[in-house]
This record gives structure tokens, sequence and C-alpha cells, in this order.
């Protein structure tokens, strides 16, 4: 499978002007792959909810706490990341944070959106299972009935943790099954292979879930490899290293394996200097399924439009025909039902062809 697919219907994209190409793609259909719903927590809602909840923090204001967004690397970021998680206690916490979320995402057009969650930073602090996935799965039902937005869970292990807490969070989550559709994995890279994690995901593997996992990010190549090979994960969440490994290029091509790349974070966590220098429109040359999503958007300085927008911006080579393949790749890399896809992936051509008309 390749990933240059075709529209089905003519689309004249030479014709939708560069002037006009952000707007067309903040309103057209797409999916949301790699978004860490903790992540999404905005410095208001923090302290609103440390308020509510009785909760100390150590930034004095919402400005002091968004001022410490100066990440130099993963682990810095996690560090925050982790800190802001804390204020999340109740049910109704976790309903309004991926309320808060989904509420945005569908007014940029998303259709569908696979929300990551990590379970583990709530249970070891005593928070139950049971409020963490009811909270956020009341939130994606909600998205269903009252934007048409398709809502999933995807169960996150922290990799810096024991492959012991990880088979103990399955299992704790299991009562729930029905309300998520896959596990991932996340938290800090280096020095945590995939390989840690072989007996968890094959036992997720055998209980009809998806599999996903962190891969390239900040960790070589080679992580990408045992991902697929040992957890046998359908997509790589960011995998923007993969082009250190021409041979591994040309299997992820040829596989049509997803990456879901997160523009804005690869500059805050210094991945790549600055946006210019983004390998995104090498890793589309290639012909790799390449999707966009924004990873931490409260953290890094933009949801899902504003990173096609600094993406796009950044690289003037790119313009409609490969927005629209970063758009088809979103629809089709997501775990949704066929028929669903194929609705979207129509909706996503009739609406440049209109812009080609226009
Ligand atoms: N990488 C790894 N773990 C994470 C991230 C990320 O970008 N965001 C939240 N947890
Ligand atoms: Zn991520």
């Amino acid at each position: 499978m390749n990933s240059h697919a075709t529209p089905s219907l003519p689309i004249d994209f030479q014709r939708i002007a560069s002037s006009q190409l952000l707007e067309v793609v903040h309103k057209a259909p797409k999916a949301e792959l790699h978004i860490h719903i903790e992540g999404s927590l905005e410095p208001e809602l923090i302290f609103e909810m440390a308020a509510r909840n009785g909760v100390a923090l150590s930034y004095p204001s919402v400005q002091a706490l968004r001022a410490a967004y100066a990440f130099t690397d993963l682990q810095s970021f996690l560090d925050v990341y982790y800190a802001g998680a804390s204020v999340l206690q109740t049910e109704q916490d976790f309903h309004d944070m991926a309320w808060a979320y989904l509420s945005r995402a569908a007014a940029e057009g998303v259709v569908c959106a696979e929300l990551f969650f990590d379970p583990q930073t709530h249970t070891e602090r005593g928070i139950p299972m049971a409020v963490v996935i009811q909270g956020l799965k009341s939130a994606c039902d909600r998205a269903q009935r009252e934007w048409g937005l398709r809502a999933e869970l995807i169960l996150c292990f922290l990799r810096h943790l024991s492959e012991e807490a990880a088979l103990q969070t399955l299992q704790d989550a299991l009562p729930f099954r029905e309300h998520f559709v896959g596990v991932g994995l996340d938290s800090s890279e280096k020095g945590h292979p995939p390989e840690k994690f072989a007996r968890v995901f094959a036992r997720a593997g055998d209980l009809g879930l998806h599999r996903v996992a962190h891969a390239g990010e900040e960790g070589p190549a080679a992580y990408i490899r045992t991902a697929l090979d040992l957890l046998k994960v359908e997509r790589i969440d960011h995998g923007v290293r993969c082009t250190e490994d021409p041979e591994l290029v040309r299997r992820l091509a040829r596989d049509g394996t997803p990456l879901t790349v997160c523009p804005l974070s690869n500059i805050k966590l210094c991945v790549f200097p600055d946006m210019g220098s983004h390998n995104l429109p090498q890793l589309l040359d290639a012909g790799l399924m390449v999707t966009v999503n924004s990873d931490d958007p409260a953290y890094f300085g933009g949801y899902l439009n504003e990173n096609y927008s600094a993406l796009l911006q950044a690289h003037p080579g790119l313009g409609a025909r490969h927005a629209w393949q970063l758009l088809h790749n979103s629809l089709v890399s997501s775990f949704a039902p066929s028929d669903l896809k194929h609705a979207w992936l129509q909706r996503l051509d009739e609406h440049f062809a209109r812009a080609a008309l226009a």
C-alpha cells in the first residue's frame, strides 16, 4: 500500500491559491490521532480545578505557569505536564477536560479524535480507574451526541514505569474494556525501549485492542523497528527519526504504516530547531502515511489547525495537494469503521473540489 492516494473526484489543486489554503484546511474534515488529553489542560482550567479541589500549585498565577512552558527536551516538558495533571480528581474534572478539548476540536473540523490518556498518572495518586475512564468516556459520548464527533479512548502505559505496573493497569482497566479501543506507550522514551513492554502489548492484542506506540521522537529509529516487530503496533506516534534508517523508511512506505507527526510539539521539545527544518515534507516525499496532530496543545502553543498552519507557512513547497494528502491520511489512519471513513473521505474531496471551483 502506498500513501499517495487519488481523490474520489477530480480536484484541480492548482486552482486553490496559497492565500486561500489555510482557510480551506481549517474548515476541512479531519482526524486527530495523537492528542494526550492531559496535554489539553489549559492553565486556566488547572487553576480552576486546583481551587475547587483544594490542591496547592507551585505557581502563583496562570501567567507564571504559562511562563514555565519553556522546554528543552521531552523530560523537561513531562515534569511540568505531570504536575499539571495532579489537579484532576473527580469524574467531573476528567469530563470537563475532555469536553473542553472536544468542543474545540469540533470547531476545527475534527470528525474523529482518538484520545490518549495516562491512567497511571492518576491511579498512582489514588484516583480510581473508574473515575478516570468514566469521566473521559462521558465527554466522548456527549461529543458524539452534540457534534457528531466520533471520540475514542486509547489507554497509554507510562514507559518510565515497569512492565508489571503496565500489566496491572491493563488488568484494572478490564471492567471498562468497552470504553477504550486501544493501548499506547508514552512518557520518557530514551532508555525505555518498546521491548520492555512486549508482554503487555501481546496481552492487549489478545484482548482485541488496537496497538500504537511513541517511537522515534527522541529515541532512535531502532525503537520504531522494535515497536513494529515486538509490539505489533499499527501506527507509530511521532516516528520522525525513521529517516536515520533508509531501509526502515522503505518498509514504512511499503506497509502504509501511519506516522502521527506533531509539528509544534517537535519544535517546542527541540526535536528540530525550527519549523522550517522539520522533516515532514521529506517524509511525505518518501511516500509515508504522514498525519498532522497536536500532541499536547495546551503546552505546545497550538491546537490541530495551528499545527497545519505553522507547517504550511514554514514550508511554501507544501501546497493544496499535500494538504489534502495529510487530511486524507488522517482519516484513513483512524480506527473508525470503513463505512464512516469513506463518508468522511467523500466530504473531504467535496470540500476541496468546491474550494477549487470558487
Ligand atoms: N512524548 C511522550 N510522552 C508524552 C508526550 C510526548 O510527546 N506527551 C505526553 N506524554
Ligand atoms: Zn505524544
